[in-house]
């Protein structure tokens, strides 16, 4: 336990990297964490074969911890059974196993209901399963502080909207989705709620039956496991509907030329050889997270996240996209320097003060055109970040002001 850096010595990049590191850009991925790392090498040094196949005690070692990993996963979002938890590749591929499943129960007409605010990965899923079905993709507008404009809510919710698919909170504003307004707005018309969880998930462990969420979706790399493995939860009388999105390897009951049927969920939504390491670290970081002291953990990012927007708000021509108080929102925040490409704002910063940012239009094109850019840099939080990195931030951004302006 600990906060900012006294949890530095968890994350072997901090050992490892030859510089300061100011990572920053936790959002795009974060750092593992050492216990997500040696699970990730144990299994693949010593305890290595494929799941749901041999026989051999190798083989069912590695089939039994990979279900073990699911219930980890399961007491991590809370969900009811662990049965209901997919493994997926990332947060992407869950949402697509949604939409493709979702999709089934749409007819011409049909609407789905996201947000201006979404990643691309929770608005194309849904336009190709709209394309398919002859169905529409609305968006809820956003606000100028960047939040959903509930306000509006009425003029895109209708009794045509079959699903509402949502992120828990922006990769690019760090706004937090008010999900039970949402949910009563979506049981009002009946919809199905989808939860993009991918941002929400390294902060702590989550509650998707409090969150009143019917599929939640998120990734390991980015919640301090290893890259390519991820989760669909979803609510069983859900996930049964659902056809599978891929084909082949243990995701069949029975293959036949006359007719193939499929293994109940989750291990229809997992064709081929799953991301068997990947799923260990991902569990592995989970139990991690949980082991954290999560009302510290988030009175320290809210006081970092204080000091930046303070910070980013005291520079000459920075404008933060997002909201510039701390209520309902977590440590991302855009920002663009004016007169300045956000490329050149991230190489100056990481070259002057060896801060790390993503700038870029972060898979959020359609709210860069809300926000009328096309780029912005971005600071992102995580719990090992602490003063040294905002400071770095500040003082590397004012050193590119005088620089570029
Ligand atoms: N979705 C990740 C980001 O926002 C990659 O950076």
């Amino acid at each position: 336990m600990g906060v900012g850096r006294e949890l530095r010595p968890q994350f072997p990049i901090f050992a490892s990297f030859p510089e300061p590191l100011h990572y920053l850009d936790n959002a795009a991925t974060g750092q593992i964490c050492a216990a997500a790392a040696e699970a990730l090498w144990e299994f693949e040094t010593a305890a290595r074969a494929n799941v749901k196949r041999g026989v051999y005690r190798l083989a069912d070692q590695a089939s039994a911890a990979f279900e073990a990993a699911r219930s980890t996963m399961a007491s991590y979002i809370g969900a009811p059974a662990p049965d209901e938890v997919v493994f997926t590749s990332g947060a992407t591929s869950a949402l697509n196993i949604a939409a493709h499943g979702l999709a089934e129960r749409l007819s011409p007409g049909d609407e789905i209901l996201v947000s201006v605010l979404e990643h691309h990965s929770n608005i194309v899923p849904w336009q190709l399963a709209a394309k398919a079905r002859q169905a529409v993709v609305k968006a809820i507008p956003v606000t100028d502080d960047g939040r959903l404009d509930l306000d509006r809510l009425g003029g895109v919710l209708t009794d045509r909207t079959r699903v509402v698919s949502l992120t828990h909170v922006s990769n690019v504003t760090g706004a937090v989705t008010d999900l039970a307004r949402l949910r009563a707005a979506a049981d009002d018309v009946g919809a199905i709620l989808v939860v993009d969880g991918a941002q929400r998930a390294p902060h702590g462990p989550i509650d998707v039956k409090a969150i009143g969420a019917d599929l939640y979706a998120f990734s390991a790399h980015k919640m301090f496991g290893a890259t390519g493995a991820g989760v669909l939860w979803g609510r069983s009388a859900i996930l049964d509907a659902f056809p599978p999105l891929l084909g082949g390897g243990e995701m069949i009951r029975e293959v036949s030329f006359a007719g193939t049927t499929f293994a109940a969920p989750p291990h229809r939504f997992e064709a081929g050889t799953p991301p068997i390491g990947p799923v260990l670290a991902m569990a592995a970081a989970a139990e991690w997270l949980m082991a954290q002291d999560w009302s510290a953990l988030a009175a320290h990012e809210a006081r970092l996240t204080g000091r930046l927007l303070d910070g980013l708000g005291s520079l000459p021509g920075v404008r933060i996209l997002g909201p510039t108080g701390l209520q309902q929102r977590l440590g991302v925040v855009a920002f663009e320097v004016d007169g300045v490409h956000a490329h050149d704002v991230c190489q100056l910063v990481d070259q002057l003060a060896g801060v790390a940012l993503r700038g870029g239009h972060h898979c959020c094109q359609p709210l860069m055109e809300r926000f009328d850019t096309i780029a912005t840099a971005r600071a992102s939080l995580a719990p090992y970040n602490d003063d040294d990195d905002i400071d770095a931030l500040i003082d590397g951004l004012e050193r590119t002001i005088e620089m570029l302006q």
